[in-house]
């Protein structure tokens, strides 16, 4: 079992990110969204992820962001598998705007980050 209390800070957060064999199939879908999808992100480097609709571009970022658990491979994080981090930490490091996204009757600060302090 493994233990996912390990706490991460913004300032801790080094972006390094490594995909290893990553496949993923959503419940119901009879054929897998991602199939060994392995690359890594150095620390500073921007990265666009180009593909077809449909080619799962979106999923990643759902695995990268633990909405799910891809059923095999693993995602790192600082080298460390992310399913280790304690969750709640872990979210606060990301604010993703999806491309099915509500704009609500808020600044665009809140609509990105929600209603915690915006920095
Ligand atoms: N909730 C879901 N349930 C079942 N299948 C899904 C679900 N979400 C996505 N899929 C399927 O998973 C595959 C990858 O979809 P995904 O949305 O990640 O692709 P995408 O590259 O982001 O596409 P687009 O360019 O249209 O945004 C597609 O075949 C899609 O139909
Ligand atoms: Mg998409």
């Amino acid at each position: 079992m493994k233990k996912n209390n390990r706490e991460i800070r913004k300032e801790d957060f080094t972006g390094k990110l490594e995909f290893q064999n990553i496949s993923f199939q959503y419940s119901g879908s009879s054929y897998p969204a991602l199939r060994n999808v392995t690359f890594k992100l150095k620390p500073g480097r921007k990265i666009a992820v180009v593909g077809m609709n449909g080619s799962g571009k979106t999923t990643l970022v759902k695995l990268l962001c633990r909405m799910y658990d891809s059923d095999a491979g693993k995602i790192l994080l600082n080298g460390v598998d992310i399913r280790e981090y304690d969750y709640k930490s872990y979210m606060k490091l990301f604010s993703v705007v999806f491309q099915d996204f509500k704009l609500l009757a808020f600044s665009v600060g809140e609509n990105v980050a929600g209603p915690g302090k915006i920095l």
